[in-house]
Protein backbone atom coordinates (compact mmCIF):
# COMPACT_ATOMS: atom_id res chain seq x y z
CA UNK A 1 0.00 0.00 0.00
CA UNK A 2 1.43 2.97 -1.04
CA UNK A 3 0.41 6.90 0.23
CA UNK A 4 -0.57 7.73 -3.32
CA UNK A 5 -1.03 6.27 -6.72
CA UNK A 6 1.76 8.13 -8.41
CA UNK A 7 4.32 6.56 -6.05
CA UNK A 8 2.73 3.22 -6.62
CA UNK A 9 3.20 3.89 -10.36
CA UNK A 10 6.66 4.59 -10.23
CA UNK A 11 7.34 1.60 -8.24
CA UNK A 12 5.83 -0.88 -10.68
CA UNK A 13 7.33 0.55 -13.73
CA UNK A 14 10.70 0.42 -12.12
CA UNK A 15 9.96 -3.34 -11.53
CA UNK A 16 9.20 -3.57 -14.96
CA UNK A 17 11.91 -1.52 -16.24
CA UNK A 18 14.38 -4.00 -14.02
CA UNK A 19 13.28 -7.14 -15.65
CA UNK A 20 13.19 -5.65 -18.91
CA UNK A 21 17.14 -4.29 -18.26
CA UNK A 22 17.92 -8.11 -16.41
CA UNK A 23 15.99 -10.38 -19.93
CA UNK A 24 18.37 -8.13 -22.39
CA UNK A 25 21.15 -8.04 -20.28
CA UNK A 26 20.84 -12.28 -20.77
CA UNK A 27 19.56 -11.85 -25.02
CA UNK A 28 16.41 -12.55 -23.68
CA UNK A 29 12.63 -11.12 -24.56
CA UNK A 30 10.44 -9.78 -21.92
CA UNK A 31 6.75 -10.44 -22.25
CA UNK A 32 4.32 -8.26 -20.57
CA UNK A 33 0.33 -8.39 -20.28
CA UNK A 34 -0.73 -5.07 -20.42
CA UNK A 35 -3.86 -2.96 -19.34
CA UNK A 36 -5.70 -0.16 -20.33
CA UNK A 37 -7.92 2.72 -18.43
CA UNK A 38 -7.52 5.08 -16.00
CA UNK A 39 -5.33 2.91 -13.10
CA UNK A 40 -1.91 2.41 -15.59
CA UNK A 41 -1.30 5.16 -17.25
CA UNK A 42 1.05 6.33 -14.08
CA UNK A 43 3.39 3.38 -14.59
CA UNK A 44 3.17 4.51 -18.66
CA UNK A 45 4.42 7.57 -17.98
CA UNK A 46 7.33 6.72 -16.10
CA UNK A 47 7.99 3.50 -18.16
CA UNK A 48 8.10 6.52 -21.04
CA UNK A 49 10.06 8.81 -19.05
CA UNK A 50 12.61 5.66 -18.49
CA UNK A 51 12.95 5.25 -22.14
CA UNK A 52 13.93 8.78 -22.88
CA UNK A 53 16.06 9.90 -19.79
CA UNK A 54 17.50 6.84 -18.49
CA UNK A 55 18.36 4.59 -21.87
CA UNK A 56 15.74 2.13 -20.87
CA UNK A 57 14.68 0.02 -24.67
CA UNK A 58 12.14 -1.70 -25.20
CA UNK A 59 13.69 -3.54 -28.62
CA UNK A 60 13.58 -6.80 -27.05
CA UNK A 61 9.52 -6.25 -25.51
CA UNK A 62 6.78 -8.17 -26.78
CA UNK A 63 3.28 -6.87 -25.10
CA UNK A 64 -0.14 -9.00 -25.32
CA UNK A 65 -2.79 -6.41 -24.21
CA UNK A 66 -5.52 -8.00 -22.20
CA UNK A 67 -8.64 -7.05 -24.04
CA UNK A 68 -10.72 -4.92 -26.97
CA UNK A 69 -14.27 -3.78 -27.64
CA UNK A 70 -16.30 -5.68 -29.97
CA UNK A 71 -16.80 -4.31 -32.63
CA UNK A 72 -13.84 -1.21 -32.61
CA UNK A 73 -12.38 0.04 -35.17
CA UNK A 74 -8.38 0.78 -34.38
CA UNK A 75 -8.56 4.80 -34.71
CA UNK A 76 -11.54 5.51 -33.05
CA UNK A 77 -11.67 7.54 -29.48
CA UNK A 78 -12.00 4.27 -27.31
CA UNK A 79 -10.29 1.81 -29.10
CA UNK A 80 -7.61 0.25 -26.76
CA UNK A 81 -4.94 -0.22 -29.84
CA UNK A 82 -5.29 3.85 -29.82
CA UNK A 83 -5.00 4.23 -26.53
CA UNK A 84 -2.04 2.16 -26.31
CA UNK A 85 -0.17 3.95 -29.07
CA UNK A 86 -0.76 6.88 -27.38
CA UNK A 87 0.04 5.91 -23.73
CA UNK A 88 2.80 4.08 -24.81
CA UNK A 89 3.83 2.26 -27.86
CA UNK A 90 4.57 5.60 -30.13
CA UNK A 91 6.41 6.98 -27.31
CA UNK A 92 8.89 3.95 -26.81
CA UNK A 93 11.10 1.73 -29.52
CA UNK A 94 9.29 -0.88 -29.09
CA UNK A 95 8.93 -2.97 -32.16
CA UNK A 96 5.32 -2.71 -33.94
CA UNK A 97 5.05 -5.98 -34.99
CA UNK A 98 5.86 -6.87 -31.04
CA UNK A 99 2.82 -5.33 -29.41
CA UNK A 100 -0.51 -7.39 -29.79
CA UNK A 101 -4.10 -5.69 -28.88
CA UNK A 102 -7.08 -7.78 -29.27
CA UNK A 103 -8.86 -6.66 -32.90
CA UNK A 104 -12.21 -5.65 -32.46
CA UNK A 105 -12.59 -5.13 -35.98
CA UNK A 106 -13.00 -8.92 -37.29
CA UNK A 107 -16.29 -10.78 -38.43
CA UNK A 108 -18.46 -13.10 -35.42
CA UNK A 109 -17.45 -15.73 -37.65
CA UNK A 110 -13.66 -15.19 -37.27
CA UNK A 111 -13.60 -14.77 -33.90
CA UNK A 112 -13.18 -18.02 -31.91
CA UNK A 113 -10.33 -18.87 -34.58
CA UNK A 114 -8.56 -15.41 -33.82
CA UNK A 115 -8.96 -15.65 -30.04
CA UNK A 116 -7.32 -19.16 -30.65
CA UNK A 117 -3.88 -17.79 -32.49
CA UNK A 118 -3.53 -14.92 -29.94
CA UNK A 119 -3.57 -17.46 -27.11
CA UNK A 120 -0.81 -19.32 -29.75
CA UNK A 121 1.03 -15.90 -29.79
CA UNK A 122 1.54 -15.73 -26.61
CA UNK A 123 2.61 -19.05 -25.93
CA UNK A 124 4.83 -19.08 -28.95
CA UNK A 125 6.57 -16.11 -27.53
CA UNK A 126 7.09 -18.21 -24.27
CA UNK A 127 4.15 -16.95 -22.11
CA UNK A 128 3.88 -14.01 -20.12
CA UNK A 129 6.61 -12.44 -17.85
CA UNK A 130 4.46 -10.15 -16.25
CA UNK A 131 1.16 -9.33 -16.01
CA UNK A 132 -0.30 -5.67 -15.53
CA UNK A 133 -3.95 -5.90 -14.49
CA UNK A 134 -6.53 -3.01 -13.27
CA UNK A 135 -9.78 -3.99 -11.43
CA UNK A 136 -13.24 -3.28 -12.45
CA UNK A 137 -16.05 -2.23 -10.20
CA UNK A 138 -17.68 -6.00 -10.94
CA UNK A 139 -14.48 -7.40 -9.91
CA UNK A 140 -13.21 -7.84 -13.80
CA UNK A 141 -9.86 -8.50 -15.04
CA UNK A 142 -9.03 -8.00 -18.30
CA UNK A 143 -13.28 -7.62 -19.23
CA UNK A 144 -14.10 -11.22 -17.10
CA UNK A 145 -17.16 -10.30 -15.69
CA UNK A 146 -18.83 -12.28 -13.04
CA UNK A 147 -19.35 -15.75 -13.98
CA UNK A 148 -15.90 -15.74 -15.79
CA UNK A 149 -14.23 -19.56 -14.90
CA UNK A 150 -10.71 -19.71 -13.83
CA UNK A 151 -9.87 -21.73 -16.75
CA UNK A 152 -11.63 -19.80 -19.50
CA UNK A 153 -9.59 -18.12 -22.19
CA UNK A 154 -9.50 -15.38 -24.81
CA UNK A 155 -12.85 -15.40 -25.91
CA UNK A 156 -15.45 -12.86 -26.98
CA UNK A 157 -17.36 -12.07 -23.74
CA UNK A 158 -21.03 -9.72 -23.20
CA UNK A 159 -20.13 -7.35 -20.56
CA UNK A 160 -21.89 -6.48 -17.29
CA UNK A 161 -24.10 -3.76 -17.04
CA UNK A 162 -21.73 -2.06 -14.19
CA UNK A 163 -18.52 -1.99 -16.83
CA UNK A 164 -20.83 -0.33 -19.51
CA UNK A 165 -22.18 1.88 -16.92
CA UNK A 166 -18.37 3.02 -15.98
CA UNK A 167 -17.96 3.32 -19.74
CA UNK A 168 -20.48 5.60 -20.47
CA UNK A 169 -18.70 9.45 -20.08
CA UNK A 170 -16.06 7.92 -22.70
CA UNK A 171 -18.56 7.17 -25.44
CA UNK A 172 -20.62 9.77 -24.48
CA UNK A 173 -23.41 7.54 -22.95
CA UNK A 174 -23.98 3.94 -21.97
CA UNK A 175 -25.99 3.56 -25.29
CA UNK A 176 -23.04 3.88 -27.37
CA UNK A 177 -20.78 1.86 -24.99
CA UNK A 178 -20.34 -1.80 -27.03
CA UNK A 179 -21.81 -4.77 -25.65
CA UNK A 180 -19.28 -6.75 -26.00
CA UNK A 181 -15.71 -7.31 -26.06
CA UNK A 182 -12.70 -9.67 -26.49
CA UNK A 183 -10.40 -10.32 -23.70
CA UNK A 184 -7.89 -12.88 -22.14
CA UNK A 185 -9.71 -15.66 -19.70
CA UNK A 186 -8.76 -15.94 -16.05
CA UNK A 187 -6.82 -18.97 -17.04
CA UNK A 188 -5.09 -17.11 -19.42
CA UNK A 189 -4.01 -14.58 -17.03
CA UNK A 190 -3.16 -17.13 -14.03
CA UNK A 191 -0.37 -18.84 -16.39
CA UNK A 192 1.55 -15.29 -16.83
CA UNK A 193 4.37 -15.99 -14.15
CA UNK A 194 4.11 -12.96 -12.30
CA UNK A 195 0.84 -10.43 -12.00
CA UNK A 196 0.58 -7.02 -10.80
CA UNK A 197 -2.87 -5.79 -9.82
CA UNK A 198 -3.12 -2.18 -9.09
CA UNK A 199 -6.17 -0.06 -7.97
CA UNK A 200 -6.42 3.41 -7.34
CA UNK A 201 -8.98 5.45 -5.25
CA UNK A 202 -12.12 4.90 -2.58
CA UNK A 203 -14.29 3.44 -5.58
CA UNK A 204 -12.17 0.40 -5.93
CA UNK A 205 -11.89 -0.03 -2.00
CA UNK A 206 -15.04 -2.72 -1.88
CA UNK A 207 -14.13 -4.85 -5.15
CA UNK A 208 -10.66 -4.60 -3.83
CA UNK A 209 -11.26 -6.00 -0.16
CA UNK A 210 -13.43 -9.11 -2.18
CA UNK A 211 -10.72 -10.06 -4.40
CA UNK A 212 -8.22 -9.93 -1.61
CA UNK A 213 -10.27 -11.19 1.09
CA UNK A 214 -13.51 -12.59 0.28
CA UNK A 215 -14.15 -15.99 -1.26
CA UNK A 216 -12.89 -17.47 -4.45
CA UNK A 217 -15.42 -17.67 -6.74
CA UNK A 218 -16.51 -17.13 -10.59
CA UNK A 219 -18.66 -14.04 -8.89
CA UNK A 220 -14.95 -12.30 -8.82
CA UNK A 221 -12.78 -12.99 -10.53
CA UNK A 222 -10.07 -11.26 -9.08
CA UNK A 223 -10.44 -13.59 -6.17
CA UNK A 224 -8.51 -15.92 -8.26
CA UNK A 225 -5.44 -14.03 -8.00
CA UNK A 226 -5.32 -15.40 -4.24
CA UNK A 227 -4.21 -18.79 -5.69
CA UNK A 228 -1.36 -17.51 -7.99
CA UNK A 229 2.42 -17.87 -6.62
CA UNK A 230 3.38 -14.75 -7.63
CA UNK A 231 0.59 -12.02 -7.80
CA UNK A 232 0.90 -8.85 -6.01
CA UNK A 233 -1.82 -6.29 -5.59
CA UNK A 234 -0.65 -2.61 -5.29
CA UNK A 235 -2.80 0.40 -3.79
CA UNK A 236 -3.00 3.40 -2.32
CA UNK A 237 -4.09 3.91 0.64
CA UNK A 238 -7.79 4.72 -0.43
CA UNK A 239 -7.92 1.65 -2.10
CA UNK A 240 -6.90 -0.67 0.93
CA UNK A 241 -9.55 1.17 2.77
CA UNK A 242 -11.61 -1.67 3.27
CA UNK A 243 -9.22 -4.16 4.08
CA UNK A 244 -9.39 -6.00 7.48
C1 LIG B 1 -8.47 -2.75 -19.24
C2 LIG B 1 -9.03 -3.82 -18.42
C3 LIG B 1 -9.97 -3.55 -17.30
C4 LIG B 1 -9.59 -2.34 -16.45
C5 LIG B 1 -10.63 -2.11 -15.36
C6 LIG B 1 -10.31 -0.88 -14.52
O1 LIG B 1 -7.61 -3.27 -20.21
O2 LIG B 1 -8.75 -4.95 -18.67
O3 LIG B 1 -10.04 -4.69 -16.48
O4 LIG B 1 -8.34 -2.56 -15.88
O5 LIG B 1 -11.88 -1.94 -15.93
O6 LIG B 1 -10.40 0.27 -15.33
P1 LIG B 1 -9.86 1.66 -14.81
O7 LIG B 1 -8.38 1.52 -14.68
O8 LIG B 1 -10.21 2.64 -15.89
O9 LIG B 1 -10.53 1.92 -13.51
Amino acid sequence: VFRQASDASRSVAEQIAAMIRGRAAEGRTCVLGLATGSTPTGVYDELIRLHREDGLSFQNVITFNLDEYYPMQPEELQSYVRFMKEHLFDHVDIKPENAHVPDGTLSEEEVADYCRRYEGKIAEAGGIDLQLLGIGRTGHIGFNEPGSGKNSRTRMITLDRVTRRDAASDFFGEDNVPRRAITMGVGTILDARQVVLMAWGEGKAPIVAEAVEGDISTIVAASFLQEHPNAQVVLDQAAAEQLT
